[in-house]
């Protein structure tokens, strides 16, 4: 139709007729095709291109706290520990007793503890109590009912606490357990396996600090604290110690033979620190746009 303009004068009205003619034709075939393209067809073979390339549907992903899970104990795994699992609901005898934390002691506190049962209660257990767990330190009690040292081993699971709920509290979340006994096992070990954990995981430029605690089932306790660069403070991470003389003979270890060393590190906590999360409450909010990015 461009060319029209240069053909002969005399010779336009026939070529001009031809040209709207093709032009018609090509239309024509073009609306037909298009038409029996986006339309219902009788052949079902017809209806879908199997050489398209296949899209992948969008199934999510593991939680990011699962994640970080996955990745401290592969991190410690490297380090030669294994993993234990143990219940969420306990009886008393785990979660305190044989943890060396006495009938009176403010951890026992109905306030402190979510109970699901009372004495007498069919769930309930040696003690006579049924609660959700408050700490993954019951399963140290567990790997060492069955096991004998050496051991060396992290728990990673779930906790639950009636704590009021800010930006750096849950009323459940998880804890990474870990406990090591054996022969002449020091405060050394403790401390430089620590340190080794938070630089390799956080960097090693991480500050670290140890801070002079106590825990009923620990003798030295401390706390460890993690500098967080987001929010210029620092955060406690959880408590570590010299694994208590009073829980190994609970458990039928010989004091004078072993020692060993434990801590119970908060795993949101890493998580917010090593991903800048500025609220633990993100975690449980369930908010895609949140929980896409990891
Ligand atoms: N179970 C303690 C808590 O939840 C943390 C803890 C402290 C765990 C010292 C340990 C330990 O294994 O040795 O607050």
């Amino acid at each position: 139709m461009k060319w029209l303009g240069q053909v002969p004068r005399e010779q336009k009205p026939a070529i001009g007729q031809r040209l709207n003619q093709i032009k018609e034709q090509v239309t024509a075939a073009f609306d037909a095709k298009k038409a029996g393209l986006s339309g219902p067809t009788e052949d079902p073979r017809d209806a879908a291109d199997v050489t398209e390339p296949g899209q992948r549907p969008a199934v999510g992903a593991r939680h990011l706290v699962m994640q970080v899970a996955d990745e401290l104990t592969e991190l410690f795994a490297r380090m030669g520990f294994s993993v234990a699992a143990g219940p969420e609901v306990e009886d008393e005898f785990h979660n305190f007793i044989a943890l060396n934390i006495p009938e009176q002691h403010p951890a026992r506190d109905p306030l402190d503890n979510f109970y699901v049962s009372s004495p007498g209660a069919p769930d309930a257990g040696p003690g006579g109590v049924a609660l959700l767990r408050t700490q993954t330190s019951t399963v140290q009690i567990r790997v060492m009912e069955t096991q004998k040292p050496p051991i060396r081993v992290v728990i990673p699971g779930r906790v639950y606490r009636p704590d009021t709920v800010d930006a750096t509290h849950l009323f459940m979340f998880h804890q990474l357990e870990a406990l090591v006994i054996d022969r002449n096992v020091t405060m050394i070990d403790l401390k430089s396996t620590i340190l080794q954990f938070v630089h390799a995981y956080f960097g090693p430029e991480t500050r670290v600090r140890f801070r002079p605690s106590f825990f009923p089932f620990t003798e030295p306790s401390a706390e460890v604290d993690v500098w967080f660069e987001d929010k210029n403070r620092w955060i406690e991470l959880g408590g570590c110690g010299m694994v208590h003389p009073n829980v190994l003979r609970t458990v039928g270890i010989d004091p004078e033979e072993f020692s060993g060393w434990a801590f119970g590190f908060g795993i949101e906590r890493i998580a917010m620190r090593k991903y800048a999360i500025p609220d633990i409450r993100l975690f449980v909010e369930n908010d895609v746009r949140f929980l896409r990015q990891f």
